[in-house]
């Protein structure tokens, strides 16, 4: 089958090739896909397409138009993806429910961590033969609570390795898992949960439900001076009342995977460029936040699972059997 691979990036294409049976081709375009390039798969059966890719009614639109009838995701996520179009036009839909929980649960850590021991700013100080610690004074993560919100598969690893460090860790979720109440973990409400915090990690995912629910009134609950995690989906943060938050000092320390108007801007060099986005532009003058560019995935083993579960879909199709992570029944 032919396979038009947008926004494919360097660090997957290997993994992509070593996980395919030979029997397909790979057209790997460097562009988002979006109304504008999906032309670009013309007589490709099959697109597959990344996390920040737009696979709105009309690209899906033009999809169809040019011919494909299979779109696979490489990403969990499929806020971006209009499912109830692509059932519409036969387009049959498959994500990567599962990769990695490890991954994104453990760059979580590593933002809670960095922000907290201030490595960064430690790291550059060293760079510069500055060796004093004034300033860099942290806090002990045993005993702090940390609210979980969103205990799937990725929340649930990160609550297992917050327990270990101690941690008092409050869960919302509507599903309780008994494994983790099981380690100590207590399942409150939001309310309660942004309330009792000195840690909110958002792990649930983006849906209408759930959009800005990180907003001028949580964040009002929270503990002055909490961190605030972000590793899910930008939109489930109002960045604008997170702003004025860290402005005010309410918000102590900010740690970001993602960004409501990431697409475009995240996973791309633009070092040679104006930035145009004034809320990232703020965002990045605070000494108390620190953005990674949507890599908490980003691990060899996570890489070689995607590309595995994406190109066993491919097979699929091209074999006339369903994906065992077909997503169009999701619209019905
Ligand atoms: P999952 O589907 O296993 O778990 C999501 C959990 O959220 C479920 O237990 C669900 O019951 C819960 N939930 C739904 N609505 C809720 C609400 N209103 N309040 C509280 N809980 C709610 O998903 P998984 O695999 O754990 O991934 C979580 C999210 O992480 C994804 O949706 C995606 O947005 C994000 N992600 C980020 C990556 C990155 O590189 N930064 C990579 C992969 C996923």
């Amino acid at each position: 089958m032919n396979i038009a691979v947008f926004s494919a990036h360097a660090f997957e294409r290997p993994h992509l090739e070593a996980a395919t049976s030979g029997s397909h081709v790979f057209r790997f375009l460097d562009v988002r896909c979006t109304p504008e390039t999906a032309i670009l798969a013309e007589g490709c059966a099959c697109a597959s397409i990344f996390g920040n890719d737009d696979a709105s009614a009309s690209t899906l639109d033009v999809l169809a138009a040019h011919g494909v009838q299979y779109l696979a995701l490489r990403s969990a996520g499929y806020n971006h993806v209009d499912l109830h179009a692509a059932t519409r036009l036969g387009i049959r839909v498959a994500n990567v429910p599962a990769y990695s929980p490890y991954a994104v649960a453990e760059h979580t850590v590593a933002l809670m961590l960095a922000l907290n021991r201030k490595i960064v700013r430690a790291h550059s100080r060293v760079r510069e033969m500055n060796f004093s610690v004034d300033g860099l004074t942290g806090f002990d993560m045993h005993g702090k609570t940390v609210a979980v919100i969103g205990t799937g598969r990725i929340g649930s690893v990160l609550c297992t390795i917050l327990r270990g460090f101690g941690c008092t860790v409050l869960a919302v979720d509507p599903i309780h898992q008994a494994s983790l109440e099981a380690i100590g973990v207590r399942y409150v409400d939001l309310d309660t949960a942004c309330t009792a915090a000195d840690i909110v990690s958002l792990l649930v995912p983006l849906m209408p439900s759930t959009r800005h629910i990180i907003n001028a009134r949580t964040i009002a609950l929270m503990k002055r001076g909490v961190m605030l995690i972000n590793t899910s989906r930008g939109g489930l943060v109002d960045t604008v009342a997170v702003i004025a938050a860290l402005k005010t000092g309410h918000i102590g320390y900010l740690g970001l995977d993602v960004y409501e108007q990431e697409a475009g801007i995240f996973f791309h060099d633009k070092s040679d460029t104006i930035l145009q986005d004034d809320v990232l532009a703020r965002l990045m003058t605070f000494p108390n936040v620190l953005i990674t560019s949507h890599q908490a995935f980003l691990t060899e083993e996570a890489l070689r699972n995607i590309a595995a579960t994406t190109m066993a879909s491919v097979d699929a199709w091209q074999e006339g059997r369903s994906s065992e992570t077909e997503l169009n029944q999701v619209a019905r």
